[in-house]
């Protein structure tokens, strides 16, 4: 190999690459061993990894670097039921070091072409498996990247603002929506003001009848309402919101659809009965990082014409121009996402839905709705503890009845055994547990309830 200032002689080059992999390989072997939070703090943290960037070589020795960060890592383990935390599939973060080594910049077919067609495809699976056959998209960071781009489409399509600035728009959502929207709404410049939270039903679903009074009610005093955005799993409960008929009202209304599935979108790939309606969106978003078990890093939008996505991200200059013919060969992603530079996500969900087989997906997201059901069941034969919400996909939302539910949910997270995380629920501290995880066996779901337990007979009421 050449000598230049980065190099790296072969030898060593393949000593890394196989430290490297027995480093992830071990790890993997230790998960079911670690406990879900590991005994750290931030002054220790800081000790560890706040160093200076040294102008001399470490060479191999940061390999080793690699033990203390997962020591003072959050193990993606099966006891962890935080937030909406996929688990992270290993064939996944095998696909993501191999993106890496390939070095493609994903942004058009010139730059990269085998990586372009394997992210149209991926994305054409992921359209497909959830019943959006016909849909287009693009992969990108996560859900709130992909809700800012399906507003970036709504307000492009419903009022351009691209050239001229931004005039007014309202965008309606339900009280319960992820905060993502308000944030899309404000970068969007919208004003956060202009977003109305619609009052849910006693399932926390967005009320469509209040949905039409408020749109009808901006109209009367002279404002432009441009978009819905229905939740396909809202972040606290998975409530679904009732899709199809808050499609017939942005139908009425000539609103956008957009559909927030970044948590619950790919739970139609086992349970599409419960999610009809995904296909009158106009853009959705899907989290595969999330209910598909990816790696982070790893969200999509759909959108059904990929024109508005041009109206709202087409801004080529010279530098980047497409001079080819063929229809393949000149399509752009710059064109239609908001980032230029792009990495190659779609390798790991192409792996990793090859190696497994579509079927085994299926399979991981009933195990999870089953794992919600199981624990919404011992929840219930519980006396000292209340199940608060109904159990429509896999997140479940309870109380202990006497005691302080904060600090019941401390010492569950402090005893390491299963971590849990907090939700409001009309207006009261809850506690929470979300199951997007393919390593969850029965013995972590019944532990949620017995170290609940113990955890509130170790504080004050
Ligand atoms: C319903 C919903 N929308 C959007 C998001 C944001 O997704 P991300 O964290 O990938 O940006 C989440 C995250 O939990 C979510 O649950």
């Amino acid at each position: 190999m050449a000598k230049h200032a980065l190099s790296i002689p072969e030898a060593e080059l393949k000593q890394l690459t196989a430290t490297a992999a027995e480093l992830a390989t071990t790890y993997w072997s230790s998960l079911s061993t670690l406990p879900t939070f590991p005994s750290t703090s931030g002054p220790q943290t800081f000790e560890l990894f706040t160093r200076p960037w040294d102008e001399a070589p470490r060479g191999s020795d940061v390999l080793q670097d690699f033990s203390v960060i997962a020591q003072h890592g959050r193990p993606s383990v099966g006891g962890f039921f935080g937030y909406v935390a996929g688990s992270g599939e290993p064939v996944g973060a095998i696909g993501d070091l191999l993106a890496g080594a390939l070095n493609q910049n994903v942004t058009a077919w010139r730059s990269a072409p085998s990586a372009v067609v394997v992210e149209r495809t991926v994305v054409k699976w992921l359209a497909e498996a959830i019943g959006c056959e016909g849909f287009n998209g693009s992969l990108c960071g996560g859900g709130s990247a992909a809700n800012l781009m399906g507003l970036g489409m709504a307000r492009e399509a419903k009022l351009p603002a691209n050239e001229e600035g931004v005039i007014g728009g309202v965008v309606y959502a339900s009280e319960e929506v992820h905060m993502s929207i308000a944030k899309a709404v404000a970068l969007l410049g919208l004003g956060r003001k202009n977003l109305r939270l619609i009052p849910t039903d006693d399932q926390f679903r967005m009320r469509p009848d209040l949905l039409q009074e408020a749109i009808a009610a901006d109209r009367r005093v002279g404002l432009k309402p441009i978009a819905v955005v229905a939740s396909a799993g809202t972040v606290a409960t998975g409530a679904i919101d009732p899709l199809e008929e808050i499609a017939a009202v942005a139908r009425r209304e000539d609103l956008w659809l957009h559909v927030d599935g970044a948590y619950g979108a790919a739970a139609a790939l086992a349970v599409p009965e419960r999610l009809k309606g995904l296909a009158l969106a106009d853009s959705l978003s899907l989290d595969a990082h999330k209910f598909l078990y990816q790696p982070i890093d790893c969200g999509c939008l759909l959108f059904r014409d990929a024109h508005f996505a041009r109206k709202a991200f087409s801004n080529s200059g010279d530098y980047v121009q497409v001079f080819s013919q063929d229809s393949m060969e000149a399509f752009a992603f710059f064109d239609e996402s908001m980032e230029l530079s792009r990495r190659f996500r779609a390798l790991k969900l192409w792996m990793s839905f090859q190696y497994h087989g579509r079927q085994a997906f299926r399979e991981a997201i009933l195990r999870d709705l089953a794992h919600a059901q199981t624990l919404a069941t011992a929840i219930g034969k519980e006396p000292d503890l209340e199940l608060l919400t109904p159990v429509t996909l896999s997140a479940v939302c309870f109380r202990h009845r006497s005691k302080n539910n904060q600090a019941i949910l401390t010492r569950v997270i402090k005893r390491g055994r299963v971590f849990i995380s907090n939700a409001t629920i009309d207006g009261h501290f809850a506690l929470r547990a979300c199951f997007v995880n393919h390593l969850t066996t029965e013995a972590d779901v019944e532990a949620i309830i017995s170290e609940v337990i113990e955890a509130a007979g170790e504080v004050d009421s």
